[in-house]
């Protein structure tokens, strides 16, 4: 079974139900300022620290329209504890640039035009909002490419390759829950100390399971 077929059903399976996921098998659209907040709540924030805070600011902004028109300050008290606040302005900025022209950009390149998102929230987003084929690399996903694919490049100089091995395997039709996919298993079983690997979907295909090098993949900068 090729690599991307047995993520895909693994994640079926077993991805985490998290709020700002639509259920399993959902026919329904995700609700692109949805993701878009949870992706940026989540760029330097861990998953059960986003958690308590994602329904909270929902609830009281419930769309872009709500957070364009917040009082800064409001949101900003918000944001505390989240850390970071320059992303909390960059929110607001974009909320309000969002709002003016009438709705999120689809494409990952334009979408890179709106204030905060970098790369990987820009692919995000365009990926599970709107199901644009597009390659989604964070931290966990490097790791979980370097080990499948045991490059032995050090970080930084790897990513592209990594980047590259994750373009071959996006599907056009999943993109979005494939990208989930590759976080979930990077966050729940290909830890970086101890890897879970007799559960992972992809044990038999892992080349640094195969070569022993799992513990040393990815390799850091050199220092
Ligand atoms: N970390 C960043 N984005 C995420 C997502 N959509 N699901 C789980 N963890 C994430």
């Amino acid at each position: 079974m090729d690599l991307t077929r047995a993520l895909l059903d693994w994640y079926d399976r077993h991805a985490r139900r998290l709020p700002w996921r639509l259920p399993p098998a959902s026919r329904e659209r995700p609700d692109p300022y949805r993701v878009w907040l949870a992706e940026v709540m989540l760029q330097q924030t861990t998953v059960a620290a986003v958690l308590p805070r994602y329904g909270r600011f929902l609830a009281r902004w419930p769309d872009v329209a709500a957070l364009a028109a917040a009082p800064e300050a409001e949101v900003m008290a918000e944001w505390a504890g989240l850390g970071y606040y320059a992303r909390a302005r960059n929110l607001i900025a974009c909320a309000r640039a969002v709002a003016e022209r009438g709705g999120f950009p689809e494409t990952e390149e334009e979408l890179r035009t709106l204030p905060g998102l970098g790369a990987y929230t820009a692919a995000s987003v365009a990926a599970i909002a709107f199901g644009q084929q597009v390659a989604v690399v964070d931290g966990n996903v490097e790791r979980v490419i370097a080990r499948a694919f045991d490059i032995a490049t050090p970080l930084p100089q790897a990513r592209r390759t990594i980047r590259d091995r994750v373009a071959t395997l996006v599907p056009a039709g999943r993109p979005g829950d494939f990208a989930q996919a590759l976080m979930d298993l990077g966050a729940t079983l290909c830890t970086p100390r101890r890897p879970a690997c007799v559960l992972c979907p992809w044990c038999e295909a892992c080349l640094a399971r195969r070569h022993g090098t799992t513990l040393q993949r990815p390799v850091k900068p050199p220092r």
